[in-house]
């Protein structure tokens, strides 16, 4: 979606849609009591016909018939309170309110740097659509192609550099959801490595993609155990973006499951068919470190993914197995469907020792436990630092996603004890959850570590609020957000 920035007034602006927002129908900004003349002054009385009390997310389209140049004006409910929700609102509705119709011109209630940050951010992931596999006519023909930012002075270099933000994270959200709609037969670990090399070296970021054979020399053999049950080889990418200057390096670990089935510990039909959603954690980390880099921050971002499927095949890996980690330690195979810890381990030691970075941030769909826990649109987050806890918290604040902080219970700890090897890599039956982040954090050492579980909202079986139906791209957000934190710090 090609979004600009407007000087021109909202009675004169050229587009499908004039979309507004109004708080109260009784006390009416000098917009709409503007527009409302403009149309004749009869706005109150169709408001009452219809039923239009401008609740939140309430839409109202009137056709202008020539009375001002847009073709039509939508009113949008919005709290009024605070000018970064509604202008979130206004985008939103603005993507939902257009059928036939390409462009819409948004009159924000306050023009600030957040507000058209946000903005431009909702309009181009709200009008995101997985239209990939439809053919002929069944494919959407698209809804919004182009939008204003009504009273945002096109001049002013702050506003600009905040619709590029907006523009540069959608695009990142739009991609991880791409990514995770992709079917499993298409989007496997080898082109799923293709595609996020591809991209980085459109970026010219440097870029390394390993295959089974440099896994096995590592000696990954929690990672290479999940892969043994798939015909599809393992792929671990990593992608480093290093501006000059950076005093600070965080690296992002990706869980890449492109499918899991559960293995020999197979899942019913009802909890496998949406289990292509099982590389979201590595979509995020794909989506955030170009959108690092084409946001030039000025903090060191490494994205290190690790993809394969879980398998049954004749060679899978069974319960009672035991194999040594990269880290050296010796893991009893207790459930085949608790794959992604296994795959994260490897890679996540792997990321401490090669990279030495300043602070580990980890996302993977990794437990229903989580979901039990914290429901669908909330993700769960650990570690063991306090200030890292508040700032990402803040960070996610801003960026509109919801992430709540769970406890790294040492009490739960000798659930992962095993009788014949290190550990095992399951724990009891309370707080899968918990337990699945202390396996993680066998593996991180003494490094700075936030583990995501992001089970519950990477992938959602019907839209909510601004969150699409599918891959939700959830997380990219909150980390850019965190990452310009940095930055300014
Ligand atoms: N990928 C699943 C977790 C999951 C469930 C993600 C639902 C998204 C939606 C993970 O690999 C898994 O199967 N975990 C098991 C662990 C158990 C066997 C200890 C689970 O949560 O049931
Ligand atoms: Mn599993
Ligand atoms: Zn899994």
């Amino acid at each position: 979606m090609r979004i600009q920035l407007s000087s021109d007034s909202p009675l004169a602006i050229d587009a499908d849609l004039l979309v507004v927002g109004i708080a109260s129908t009784s006390k009416r900004s000098v917009d709409v009591d503007k527009i409302d003349r403009a149309l004749g002054g009869s706005l109150a009385d169709w408001w009452k016909d219809e039923g239009f009390e401008a609740k939140p997310g309430q839409v109202s389209k009137l056709p202008a018939r020539g009375r001002i140049k847009a073709r039509w004006v939508v009113f949008v409910g919005i709290g009024g309170k605070d000018a970064v929700a509604d202008a979130r609102g206004l985008a939103h509705a603005a993507t939902k309110a257009s059928s036939r119709q390409k462009s819409a011109a948004l009159v924000l209630s306050e023009v600030n740097v957040e507000s058209v940050r946000a903005a431009a951010e909702a309009l181009a992931t709200g009008a995101y659509e997985y239209t990939t596999y439809k053919t002929g006519d069944r494919k959407p023909k698209g809804g919004l192609s182009k939008a204003f930012l009504v009273g945002a002075d096109p001049k002013s270099s702050e506003l600009k550099a905040a619709l590029k933000a907006g523009k540069v994270v959608a695009e990142a959200v739009n991609l991880a959801r791409d990514l995770v709609n992709a079917p499993p037969n298409d989007l496997h670990p080898v082109t799923f490595a293709d595609i996020f090399r591809e991209e980085a070296e459109k970026l010219g970021l440097p870029t390394t993609v390993w295959g089974k054979k440099e896994l096995e020399k590592a000696g990954m053999n929690l990672f290479l155990a999940v892969n043994r049950g798939s015909a599809i080889e393992p792929r671990m990418v990593h992608v480093a973006y290093e501006p000059e200057g950076a005093t600070q390096k965080v690296a992002f670990v990706g869980k890449g499951l492109t499918f899991d089935s559960g293995g020999l510990c197979i899942k019913p039909p009802k909890s496998m068919d949406t289990m292509k959603c099982d590389m979201a954690g590595a979509a995020a980390t794909v989506g955030i470190v170009l959108a690092a880099a084409k946001l030039k921050l000025p903090v060191a971002v490494h994205a290190i993914i690790g993809c394969t499927e879980n398998m049954t095949g004749a060679a899978a890996y069974r319960p009672g197995d035991v194999f040594t980690s990269l880290d050296g330690k010796t893991v009893e195979i207790i459930n085949t469907d608790a794959e992604g810890r296994l795959v994260l381990a490897d890679v996540l030691a792997w990321t401490r020792d090669t990279l030495a970075p300043d602070l580990i941030i980890d996302h993977a769909t990794l437990t229903g436990a989580c979901m039990v826990a914290l429901g669908n649109y909330r993700a769960a987050l650990y570690t063991a630092d306090d200030e890292l806890a508040k700032a990402y918290d803040a960070a996610a604040g801003a960026a509109d996603e919801k992430f709540w902080r769970m406890p790294l219970d040492e009490d739960l700890r000798s659930t992962l004890d095993s009788s014949i090897a290190d550990l095992k890599h399951v724990g009891g039956p309370y707080g899968g959850s918990i337990t699945a982040a202390l396996f993680l954090k066998e593996f991180v050492g003494k490094s700075r570590w936030m583990h995501l579980d992001i089970a519950g909202p990477a992938f959602l079986d019907g839209s909510h609020g601004r969150m699409p139906r599918g891959g939700t791209g959830f997380g990219v957000a909150t980390a850019v957000r965190y990452l310009e934190s940095l930055a300014g710090a």
